[in-house]
């Protein structure tokens, strides 16, 4: 039995987010350097919605048109997300803190020539002043201490230039389309109180991520996946939202 994509469906676009925000300090995850978790990571972690990097992806033209430069991948972990953007940008860069997520990446995207990867962090972005179209942030931007994120993301982002940060917070299974999960869910909720108050941004949606630039928008989209069994009416479900940033086209 194998999990197949079920696409995603569009729920809602342009809602306008919350302003306020609490500036939190984020600490770099160290999670993410135990070799076991980084294997088990790329074999399980969805892979967000094509839709949804779709989307993106003609959100940037609008300003940058359609010749795309460099894509940086801030948090790329082991790649899932960073490997779309090759087929619309000349030079795709994953940016990572952890070596042992950036060798699982490698690995992955190696048949893909114009895609690398650099061991760095999203407070100092290894990317020259004004050279970058688009930086996406896919299930790590709360990782990120944006005190310095930010001003980095401005100092690199081409105008007219995007930030795209997009997550879920927890998938729901479905059976025979009744929810299934509702145990697993609860137990889930109820360790909130001990997460680092800086992810509490995933329990809103992003809306109260401390907003970039004027040109802000937030999406939602439900991605489903289900089985190629048809005895097995299992479904996953998982809601994302992505919110964008466009920095200003002129100086
Ligand atoms: C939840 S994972 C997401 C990975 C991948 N983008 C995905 O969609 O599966 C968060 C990633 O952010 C990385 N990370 C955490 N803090 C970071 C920082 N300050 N700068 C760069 N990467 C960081 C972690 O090493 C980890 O690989």
């Amino acid at each position: 039995m194998r999990y197949v994509d079920l696409g995603p469906v569009l729920l809602s676009c342009n809602i306008r987010p919350r302003a306020s925000w609490h500036w939190q300090q984020c600490s770099v995850d160290l999670v993410f350097t135990d070799p076991n978790l980084t294997n088990k990571y790329i074999q399980y972690r969805p892979v967000p919605p094509l839709t949804l990097c779709k989307a993106v992806v003609d959100h940037v033209k609008k300003s940058r048109g359609d010749d795309l430069g460099i894509c940086g991948d801030i948090g790329c972990g082991s790649g899932q997300n960073t490997s779309f953007y090759s087929d619309y940008f000349r030079e795709v860069v994953g940016v990572d803190v952890s070596p042992q997520q950036l060798a699982m990446a490698r690995t992955a995207t190696q048949h893909l020539t114009n895609v690398t990867f650099k061991e760095g962090s999203a407070e100092q972005l290894p990317f020259a002043d004004h050279s970058v179209d688009l930086l996406t942030c896919c299930a790590s931007v709360h990782w990120f201490d944006y005190t310095q994120f930010y001003p980095e993301v401005e100092r690199v982002l081409k105008p007219g230039g995007v930030l795209a940060c997009y997550s879920y917070l927890v998938g729901s299974i479905h059976y025979d389309d009744k929810v299934i999960s509702d145990n697993f869910k609860e137990n889930w909720y109820s360790l909130k109180p001990y997460w680092p108050a800086s992810h509490y941004v995933l329990w809103e949606d992003y809306s109260t991520l401390p907003r970039l630039y004027e040109d802000d928008i937030l999406i939602s989209l439900l991605k489903e996946m289900g089985t190629d069994d048809e005895n097995v009416p299992i479904k996953h479900s998982y809601n994302y939202f992505l919110r964008m940033w466009r920095k200003p086209a002129s100086f």
